[in-house]
């Protein structure tokens, strides 16, 4: 336990603003790849629709979530676990299946919590060297030995960015035993291009070691209310579900998600503006002569340098992004596209301390 390095958020705005004495309201967070928009209008009314009744437990089987999310993806409900985020569905598959002595693959610079799992269930991690700084698949294939039994993909992966076509990933669960659970974490898959988007949960089918987990916290912009989901063999499912916690997703949360679900407009209209913004970064970062990524997610991995320098002068500036020197990444800081304005004061803010 004392080998864990505890997660490191990025830095709430109410920290910052007691830290520095300053209005909570001047603060731009673009430090945790949220919605900058927020959720749909329509996941507001459902809320408040919801709280009149905030005596009884949640339905601890999630009966209307994963009836709408079904629905939405084409697959039976007995499919679909839902988690306290998609953060859950790691846990849970972690839980479920590693046991002190097995082994976990994932790759380097992959998203933090898998090694966290991995390392709480007292097994072992194997981190593969990362290609172009994204996932090695046939290098991660090829680590998998007799003790392995989860992998973890993250596709797109934070907090590089970076993305494999579904043609590769399919080759890579070809290539993986049957026995060995694959974790394919899509938290960012509404982001990309509709033509690029998933096809992963309509594999399960005949992947019966696969477990697709997506979110309620990025693009449908309810990060605050813990909600996510895995889509699954109903075998898988079952053993998930005997580490559950009973009521692991509240009630506000499920009201929220399934509002979010149906409200296709908005989901699209935040993927465009964040194409939108990744674009205005990339170019300002570039005029700035900082190095990035190519992205497929709602943030960008930028080259500043001395990254821990420049964090600290844009948190005096009241800009709040993600260091990833924890990631292995020392020189780069990670950047959550915001709304327009958000996004021009971080460039501002950036050239204030880039020149200093
Ligand atoms: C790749 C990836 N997976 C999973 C998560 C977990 O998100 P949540 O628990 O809010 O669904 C995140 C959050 O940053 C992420 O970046």
């Amino acid at each position: 336990m004392r080998g864990i390095a505890p997660y490191v958020p990025g830095k709430p705005i109410e920290e910052l603003a007691r830290e520095l004495d300053l209005d909570p309201a001047t603060i731009v967070k673009l430090a945790s790849n949220e919605n900058p928009r927020g959720p749909s209008p329509k996941a507001i009314g459902a809320i408040a629709d919801a709280v009149a009744d905030l005596t009884r437990y949640p339905d601890g089987n999630g009966f209307a979530l994963r009836a709408a999310l079904a629905l939405h993806h084409g697959v039976a409900p007995e499919r679909i676990v839902l988690g306290n985020g998609s953060n859950d569905i790691l846990e849970l598959v972690s839980q479920a299946f590693l046991t002190p002595g097995d082994e976990a693959v994932y790759a380097q610079h992959a998203f933090a919590v898998y090694p966290l799992a991995t390392h709480a269930r007292g097994a072992k991690g194997i981190e593969v060297p990362a290609r172009d700084y994204g996932h090695d698949l046939d290098a991660m294939a090829a680590a998998i030995t007799p003790r392995t039994r989860v992998v973890f993909v993250a596709n797109p992966n934070n907090p590089t960015g970076t993305w494999a076509a579904p043609s590769k990933v399919a080759a890579f669960l070809d290539a993986v035993p049957r026995d060995v659970v694959v974790v394919l974490d899509e938290a960012y898959d509404e982001y990309l291009d509709e033509a690029d988007q998933s096809p992963a949960i309509g594999w399960v089918v005949r992947h019966a070691n696969l477990v697709v987990s997506r979110t309620f916290s990025k693009a449908y912009g309810l990060a605050a209310l813990r909600v996510g989901y895995g889509v699954m063999d109903p075998s898988v499912a079952d053993m998930l579900n005997r580490v559950r916690q009973p009521f692991n997703v509240n009630a506000l949360a499920q009201a929220a998600a399934i509002a979010a679900l149906a409200d296709t407009d908005y989901v699209a209209e935040s993927a465009r503006l964040n194409r939108q913004g990744l674009e205005r970064l990339e170019e300002g970062l570039a005029t700035l002569g900082v190095a990035t990524l190519p992205s497929h997610g709602n943030f960008i991995l930028a080259r500043v340098g001395d990254a821990a320098r420049i964090y600290a002068d844009l948190l005096r500036q009241g800009v709040i992004v993600r260091p990833v020197a924890g990631y292995g990444l020392p020189e780069w800081l990670r950047i959550t596209v915001g709304l327009p304005a958000e996004n021009e004061r971080f460039l501002a803010a950036l050239a204030l301390a880039l020149n200093r």
